[in-house]
């Protein structure tokens, strides 16, 4: 056979057999993946098109990494996407940092920037994480909601939040002890809720002849994921990630606009509890709501078939 001939039916065979499976998992969440690498991706989380609830509950797999969309150039790596006990994901987001040389000149600096809202479904979550500072004479805090970027706010300054904390070493930091983030070499609060976005920012304090100390570090943190170690103030900064908490709920709804469960339950249209056994949540951090299964039920709420299956 002349391979002029076998191209054409060879091509329309590949079509013949890809076509129905491709309309058919743009339709059906039956059909669409289930895992990105070893991390689940349950509904209304979705790789694809029409696999997941809206845009923003869309997943990317990058070659076995499930990546969350960002507004920043920054791709945030996922490493658990649940719906129950609680609806939360854990991310992955690298460490903010300045660093400087003996004379104390910046010789690098990222300043941490993300968005994790850019379709409205996540908030940081301030219930599971902390802010920490490393360093030795360091100031930092992070900014949150730029309000002229239509974060709200309307506040004094551009930003609807600032929250840090500062961390000092009476020279080489003999006192920085392991386990202890205590304000000396390290330092750390609790954060608002509500959060959509980060963006740190480091005090200009000098920092010359630090060589125990040569980078300023701040990140956010799921708060049982860090013990300070002093060994830390010479962490490699350009790769270090941190685990970090987002609170995710439905905030789509009539107008755009984000629904409690009074609004979501009188009007069906768009109700995301649609598993006979389920049952609606007011969300917690941000507006919205969430759906979970009944007493004695488990599983997918947000599943009309095999969602809520008796226990
Ligand atoms: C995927 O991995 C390959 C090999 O490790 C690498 O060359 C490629 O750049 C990666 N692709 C993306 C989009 O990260
Ligand atoms: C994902 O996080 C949830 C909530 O903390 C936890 O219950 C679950 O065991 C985690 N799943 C995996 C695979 O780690
Ligand atoms: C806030 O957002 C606006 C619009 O996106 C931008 O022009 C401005 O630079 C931002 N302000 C700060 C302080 O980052
Ligand atoms: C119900 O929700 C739909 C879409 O979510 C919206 O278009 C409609 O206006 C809502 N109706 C009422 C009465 O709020």
């Amino acid at each position: 056979m002349s391979p002029t001939l076998l191209l054409p039916s060879t091509l329309l065979l590949l079509l013949l057999l890809l076509l129905p499976a491709v309309t058919a998992a743009a339709m059906d969440p039956d059909e669409c993946p289930t895992k990105c690498g070893d991390v689940d991706i349950p509904y209304p989380f979705g790789i694809g098109a029409g696999c997941s609830r809206s845009k923003g509950f869309e997943i990317t797999c990058v070659n076995n990494t499930a990546v969350l969309p960002s507004a920043t150039r920054m791709t945030i790596p996922v490493t658990n996407l649940s719906v129950a006990p609680e609806p939360v994901a854990k991310v992955s987001l690298p460490v903010a940092y300045r660093c400087y040389n003996l004379k104390g000149d910046t010789v690098g600096e990222f300043d941490g920037h993300v968005d994790v809202n850019t379709r409205g479904a996540y908030r940081i979550s301030d219930a599971r994480n902390v802010f920490v500072v490393l360093g030795c004479n360091t100031g930092a805090f992070t900014m949150n909601s730029n309000a002229t970027g239509g974060g709200g706010g309307g506040g004094r300054y551009d930003y609807r939040f600032y929250m840090g904390c500062f961390a000092y070493c009476d020279g080489p930091p003999g006192a920085a002890a392991d386990g202890r983030c205590a304000s000396v070499g390290c330092c750390r609060v609790d954060i608002a809720p509500g959060l959509t976005d980060n963006v740190v920012q480091f005090e200009d304090w000098p920092h010359d002849g630090m060589e125990y100390s040569p980078c300023d570090v701040a990140f956010l943190v799921d708060r049982d994921g860090y013990e300070f170690r002093a060994a830390d103030l010479l962490m490699d900064v350009r790769r270090r990630s941190m685990p970090v908490w987002l609170d995710w709920a439905i905030r789509d709804g009539g107008d755009g606009e984000p629904m409690s469960c009074a609004a979501a339950t009188g009007n069906r249209t768009g109700y995301a509890c649609v598993s006979a056994n389920s049952e609606c949540v007011d969300a917690v951090n941000g507006p919205g709501y969430y759906c979970r299964c009944k007493q004695g039920f488990e599983g997918n709420p947000y599943l009309e078939k095999n969602g809520c299956t008796s226990k």
